[in-house]
């Protein structure tokens, strides 16, 4: 098999002529437990995955930016005296936007020289992977070394938040580009959104005899429109209504009060928000103190919580969660955004197979497509290769 690092230092050399000043890469994550908690200030404990973005990079003497990807036949240009969000658009528009949130965390873009770019993914796209964070980790990574901007990696995940939130349009929190950045192998990242304080904690999933399975129903989301902006508000609408900053200032011992003062779908949003920050700090204090295969319930938790309170589940969803778990999965659960995307379960190496079977067999009797299934490992973050 050809290594992907070889296949994009050739094409860059064939499109631009001339070789690379090098190469960075940067993963997707999965996250293990922690859902739409980044943006209410809350927990969150991702880890970066087997799967990458491998970007090559020269720098130019002059103020062209040029990008280009195995995504589309097209080579994107602009001027970096011409970047401003509302021209960049399409996949290019991560990339390109990385550079204009450098400049609004004070690089001074008057002064850099244009960059030539190309790029190519192992993250599947709209499995709820993160292949936007590995992108844009990846090239936040490469110009903050060649332009020697000097930012250090918490920084360089707000700019690839920013690009998201301001360039793609998409109102996501800090943890796909924590996770994409601050990776390590064999770890997740258990990251307090509020003080962007991040801890490494071990996973010890091989050695517990484990697989992490991705099950991606196919069913497309973006984040960039509709229920994810939703869910944001009523969350922002529980905050203000309970007089509180964020809903991370709202405890379990709060909710009885919280549900008197709130209308019904309202406080179940908050339910989902303040029980799922209890279970991110339960799977930290299980993994340290029991291991991996002591934390299934707390995933099967949130995902009854997903569905029911937040409603961001699918009917796909839900059946590869039920399956895997009747299937002999330790837990199982919806990861990411929601709406669609993928689903993950924890299972005993020797049990995979099983519940893949179960899988693809549940969805061809409910007449659904074929999901795609494969399991993934801790990996170590963003990188200069
Ligand atoms: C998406 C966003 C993240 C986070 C999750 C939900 O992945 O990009 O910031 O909000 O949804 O946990």
């Amino acid at each position: 098999m050809t290594d992907i690092r070889d296949d994009v230092r050739e094409t860059f050399t064939e499109l631009y002529g001339a070789e690379p000043d090098g190469l960075w890469s940067a993963p997707g994550r999965v996250n293990l437990i922690g859902e739409h908690t980044d943006y209410n200030e809350g927990f969150v404990l991702p880890f970066a995955i087997n799967r990458r973005t491998v970007l090559a990079l020269q720098a130019r003497d002059d103020r062209r930016l040029r990008v280009a990807s195995a995504f589309a036949d097209e080579v994107v240009e602009i001027d970096l005296d011409e970047l401003v969000p509302e021209l960049l658009h399409g996949w290019s528009a991560y990339p390109l936007g990385v550079a204009w949130a450098l400049g609004q965390f004070g690089a001074d873009l008057a002064a850099m020289p244009g960059v030539d770019v190309y790029l190519e993914s192992t993250v599947p796209i709209g499995a709820g992977l993160s292949s936007s964070a590995a992108i844009e980790s990846s090239m936040a990574l490469a110009l903050n070394d060649v332009w020697q901007l000097g930012f250090d990696r918490p920084t360089l995940a707000k700019v690839g938040q920013l690009a998201e939130n301001r360039v793609v349009g998409a109102p996501t929190g800090i943890m796909d580009q924590s996770a994409s950045l601050l990776g390590q192998k064999d770890s997740a990242v258990f990251l307090d959104c509020r003080s962007l304080d991040a801890e490494v904690i071990a996973l010890g999933f091989a050695e517990a005899g484990l697989e992490l399975l991705i099950i991606d129903t196919g069913v497309s989301h973006d984040h960039a429109t509709g229920g994810y902006a939703d869910r944001r508000a009523s969350c922002e609408k529980g905050a203000k209504a309970l007089g509180v900053e964020s809903l991370r200032d709202v405890s379990i011992d709060d909710l009885p009060r919280a549900k008197d003062v709130l209308d019904d779908e309202t406080f179940r949003r908050v339910r989902h928000v303040v029980t799922e920050n209890q279970r991110v700090l339960d799977v930290v204090r299980t993994l340290r103190e029991q291991g991996a295969t002591a934390i299934g319930q707390l995933l099967d938790a949130s995902h009854v919580s997903m569905r029911d309170d937040f409603e961001i589940s699918v009917p796909e969803l839900d059946l590869a969660v039920e399956t895997a778990q009747a299937n002999g999965a330790l837990g199982a659960r919806m990861t990411g955004g929601g709406f669609g995307g993928a689903a993950i379960a924890l299972i005993p190496s020797d049990g995979v197979s099983r519940v893949q079977v179960a899988i693809d067999g549940a969805f061809a009797e409910h007449g659904y497509g074929q999901p795609t299934m494969f399991s993934v490992t801790a990996s170590d973050g963003a990188a200069r290769e």
